[in-house]
């Protein structure tokens, strides 16, 4: 039986109440911590401190995943790099590191504009896990 819930809180305190193991799909798209204004979460941490908090949900989120899960965590340019080694780190194999590119977004005067972001598409393990290729067929 499949079971879903949508929990709206601090990631780490949902997180840390899941049972190891539970979840088949993590996707995370995290604060890029560049200074994006959000009404409740201030974008612009300490790069020490960014860095440390993500390391904690990514954690949580190894912790959680199932042992032929997914995970998919989107990233701006800043730290996509960053969060490649350590999700190595974690021991999850790195299938693709996907280049979402999109046609929204201020445009710039002074430098080229934003039109993507990086997806990093791991699994848990090597060989075993479910990739629908059908229906994600172009
Ligand atoms: C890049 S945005 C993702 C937006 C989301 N994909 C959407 O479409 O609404 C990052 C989001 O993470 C939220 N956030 C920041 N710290 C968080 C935390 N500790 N736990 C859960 N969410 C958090 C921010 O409020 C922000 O909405």
């Amino acid at each position: 039986m499949v079971e879903s819930a949508l929990m709206n809180g601090d990631c780490l305190t949902h997180l840390a109440a899941l049972p190891d193991g539970c979840a088949d799909l993590v996707f995370a798209d995290p604060p890029f911590n560049i200074g994006y204004r959000y009404d409740v979460y201030r974008d612009h941490l300490a790069e020490a401190d960014y860095l440390a908090w993500a390391r904690r949900w990514i954690e949580q989120c190894v912790r959680v995943l199932s042992p032929t899960g997914a995970m998919f965590v989107a990233i701006g340019d800043e730290y996509a790099a960053e969060y490649k080694v350590r999700l190595d780190q974690a021991g999850l194999y790195l299938r693709n590191w996907l280049i979402w590119h999109y046609a929204f977004g201020p445009h710039q005067k002074k430098k080229f504009g934003r039109d993507h972001a990086h997806i990093l598409y791991y699994t848990s393990h090597r060989e075993r896990f479910t990739f629908n290729a059908d229906a994600i067929r172009v």
